[in-house]
């Protein structure tokens, strides 16, 4: 028999964007962001050739936008500010052009009724800051710090809430580990470094948050990937934990409970891949953990028992301590691969709430990505039952989480309009809203219309 799951009145309902993902370059006078420079080198690497420079076009079209957000039952809307946009440089004279931008789309949404939860890194930064070292450095640390307290100066009076990092690992991953974003390094010492820059520039941005006493809160946005080992026994479990410390407990600790956690520091030791800090960095960070936690979920890891000892040979990686595991039977999402396992959201909450004092959060990315969407156009509509069926089996977790005291406040698809996804390009598209890439035209999707009802009715059917 069919249920119906009703949520608590003022649930977030929206969806995620980031800046280079959808805004395009407009005229505004941006500087060359990391990614514009690494397609200016290597455009190649990139699906169909096709880089930031158009995406969305947000930039031209958010009042249109901002219109089908209403429409498709927003009550609430991630975006990102763009570092390159706002400050060229990045730590020199703000752009007068991207703060009317900003302020333009921050009061169009506040106008709808929609709330503004506003990013300061996805994952692009001004070139100039990459190529001085990224966050590897002290001054670009201390640069993106000076760049979040204009953004709150400037917009803080109307944003509800902010976020200093989305997914701050996939950075770390890519460009210092597994070759997929820039600057297309693998070298372990070096992430570690890195990850262990974020947190620090995370840590002193939310002190410097602090102290303008502002109505809104601020947390981090984090990819949180349960790690789930092959079998009960002790190898598995083993694997399955260091898996955790590397992809999750890396950011989720120090952010949440304001420390690391000391097993992955006698690792870290014991490998001689410690990054170098100081005792007063440990304390910034002990004392600015974050208000609120987003939670983007897609996928869970699995894992089993490493088979051969670690060879000396190849580079230090996480991968040392742990193998993928295909579990037989697993759902896969036939359109683009990856699994689809609905219980790990409400693992993710567990967790939260049990050993993360209830921290309060809610689920900022989650969603389904499809190649070739087109395929499935029925009368001028994308007919997406296959998303509307993925939301649906998740939120149900979501709902037995909220039940059992878990302190989720939202949910967010990703994404609002189909948008540019880094080295993926245009290949995958994951919006609750079609673009028409020739035309640039948007259209409701079905899940779009979904997405309203969901909202109409704070709840849904299944
Ligand atoms: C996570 C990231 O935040 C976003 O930028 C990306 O496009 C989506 N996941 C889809 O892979």
């Amino acid at each position: 028999m069919a249920k119906f799951y009703r949520f608590p009145k003022d649930f977030w309902w929206g969806s995620a964007t980031s800046a280079e993902q959808t805004e395009g370059k407009g005229n505004t006078g941006k500087g060359v962001t990391n990614w514009e420079h690494w397609y200016a080198i290597e455009p190649n690497r990139f699906f169909n050739g096709v880089g930031p420079e158009i995406t969305s076009d947000f930039f031209n079209q958010y009042k249109e936008d901002i219109r089908l957000l209403k429409e498709t039952g927003h009550n609430s809307f991630r975006m990102s500010i763009s570092w390159s946009r706002l400050i060229p440089d990045g730590f020199g004279e703000v752009n007068e052009a991207a703060v009317e931008f900003y302020n333009n789309v921050i009061n169009e949404l506040i106008q709808n009724n929609i709330k503004p939860f506003v990013g300061l890194f996805h994952f692009d930064m001004p070139y100039i800051m990459q190529e001085r070292g990224g966050w590897e450095s002290r001054e670009v640390i201390d640069a993106y710090v000076h760049y979040a307290k204009v953004c709150f100066e400037l917009f803080g009076d109307r944003v509800a809430n902010w976020f200093t990092f989305n997914e701050p690992i996939v950075p770390v991953e890519g460009g210092y580990l597994y070759d997929f974003h820039y600057p297309n390094i693998v070298d372990f010492k070096r992430a570690a470094q890195v990850a262990f820059g974020t947190v620090l520039a995370h840590a002193k941005t939310v002190k410097a948050f602090k102290r303008l006493n502002l109505q809104s809160k601020i947390g981090i946005v984090l990819n949180l990937t349960p790690s789930y080992p092959r079998g009960n026994n002790e190898h598995d479990l083993k694997a399955a934990n260091y898996a955790d410390l590397f992809f999750n407990r890396s950011f989720l600790d120090p952010c949440v409970k304001g420390a690391y956690p000391q097993e992955l520091i006698e690792l870290l030791k014991e490998y001689d891949q410690l990054p170098v800090y100081t005792e007063e960095d440990l304390q910034i960070i002990k004392e600015n953990t974050v208000q609120l936690l987003g939670v983007n979920y897609y996928q869970p890891r699995r894992v089993k028992a490493k088979m051969y000892k670690a060879n000396e040979e190849s580079p230090f990686l996480p991968e040392w301590f742990f193998d993928p595991y295909e579990m037989p039977g697993r759902k896969i999402n036939p359109h683009r691969g990856w699994e689809i396992y609905e219980k790990g959201i409400y693992d993710i909450l567990i967790n939260l709430r049990d050993n993360y004092r209830n921290i309060e959060c809610f689920i900022s990315e989650n969603g389904m990505g499809v190649e070739n969407e087109q395929r499935f156009i029925e009368n001028g509509q994308v007919n997406d039952h296959y998303r509307i069926q993925f939301i649906k089996g998740h939120l149900k977790y979501v709902h037995q989480a909220l039940k059992e005291g878990s302190n989720v406040k939202g949910y967010h698809l990703w994404t609002a309009m189909d948008n540019w996804s880094w080295m993926n390009g245009y290949k995958n598209r994951y919006g609750l809203i079609r673009v028409d890439l020739d035309s640039m035209e948007r259209s409701i999707k079905k899940s779009g219309e979904f997405f309203q009802e969901l909202n109409d009715n704070n709840g849904f059917e299944m």
